[in-house]
């Protein structure tokens, strides 16, 4: 069974509720439908019951039996904007500003998460990463003991024999242009939690990844990840975590025993953290184009999950997402 269709069979057990603020356009409409249909979660559209019932007359999607709800006309835009007005007020949003912002369904889905009023929100179908990332930032903020909100991609490769069954993550590839050695011991350490929680991996191996390999080049940058290893090493002292390793040096066995002997993680990586986001974002394209691996992206370190979608996605993409919100609100 690949790795998407197990994540929708464990997620129906959930049984979570999952906001979707782009409730009006006709893939998320359709994957509403399907994942009401095949009980992977409860999804609230969000947005004018008459545009969201068009849609799906449009595309042919039964929505009977789904909440859909109207940012503009719900009463509790009020409770909303109160609770938004507190959490944000020292930073200039005055109560008028409040009231605005809960009437935008971006706005809104993230304090129903704040609020309890849903588990997990998927979005990006329409808006880029930044007009999602900045809210759930501001107001969901980062999970305790977390100070960076990062990603994690998880890619699916045709050759089982690579990785946990195929399966490796990649993080991050999607948030922190420019990670300092801290910010990137964190984003190691949520990428090992998203693998046990997401992948099913539960000795998570994670390579902190560099130009060189214990050592073989001396430059700054490679001063950092030893720092992030460091540091990383300190905040999950149980953790399997070395660096800094090559790519190769944390995949290829033969490579890892040579270059990094006695390694934990070389040559056995399943995880792999990227110095920074150039580096990650054309790692995961590479390996998804030229080694035709399926990829998922999810953002990992927020007290509630919230997560995006490339706007090229396909319903099938968001309907996973969706499965993968409500394993990480479990
Ligand atoms: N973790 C935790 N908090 C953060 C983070 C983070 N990674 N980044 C910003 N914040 C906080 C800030 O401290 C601030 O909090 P405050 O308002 O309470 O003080 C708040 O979030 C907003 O910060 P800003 O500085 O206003 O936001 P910024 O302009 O830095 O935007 C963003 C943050 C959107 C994540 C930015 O870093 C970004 O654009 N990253 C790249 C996104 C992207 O384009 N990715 C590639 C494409 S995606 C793909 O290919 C799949």
């Amino acid at each position: 069974m690949s790795f998407v269709e197990d994540a929708r069979i464990r997620a129906r057990a959930l049984k979570k509720t999952i906001v979707l603020p782009e409730g009006d356009e006709k893939r998320t409409v359709m994957a509403a439908s399907k994942i009401a249909r095949e009980g992977i979660a409860a999804p609230v559209l969000l947005g004018d019951p008459a545009k969201v019932a068009a849609t799906a007359e449009e595309t042919g999607a039964d929505i009977s039996g789904i909440t859909v709800i109207d940012p503009e006309s719900s009463e509790k835009a009020g409770e909303y904007a109160d609770a938004l007005y507190e959490i944000r007020k020292a930073k200039g949003v005055t109560r008028e500003d409040a009231a605005a912002l809960v009437r935008d369904p971006m706005y809104f889905g993230i304090m129903m998460v704040k609020t309890g009023g849903a588990d997990g929100l998927v979005s990006g179908a329409v808006h880029t990463t930044g007009d999602m990332l900045r809210p759930a930032l501001q107001i969901i903020k980062t999970k305790p003991g977390i100070k960076v909100v990062s990603s994690s991609f998880l890619m699916e490769l045709p050759n089982t024999a690579i990785g946990h069954n195929g399966l490796l993550v990649y993080s991050d590839c999607v948030v922190m242009p420019c990670p300092t050695a801290e910010e990137l011991a964190q984003i190691a350490v949520s990428a090992a939690d998203t693998a046990r929680v997401l992948c099913g991996i539960e000795e998570p191996r994670v390579a902190l990844l560099s130009f060189s390999t214990k050592g073989s080049a001396k430059h700054e940058l490679v001063t950092k990840v030893q720092q992030a290893v460091s540091l990383a090493h300190e905040m999950a002292p149980d953790l399997l975590l070395d660096g800094e390793l090559q790519f190769d040096a944390a995949l290829i066995p033969e490579i890892g025993a040579s270059k990094a002997p006695g390694s934990p993680v070389a040559g056995r990586a399943n995880v792999f953290v990227f110095p920074d986001l150039q580096a990650g974002n054309i790692g995961y394209k590479m390996t998804q184009r030229l080694g035709g691996a399926e990829a998922v992206a999810v953002l990992q370190g927020l007290d509630k999950p919230c997560n995006d979608l490339s706007r090229g996605c396909s319903v099938e993409d968001i309907v996973t997402t969706v499965a993968l919100t409500a394993l990480q609100a479990q």
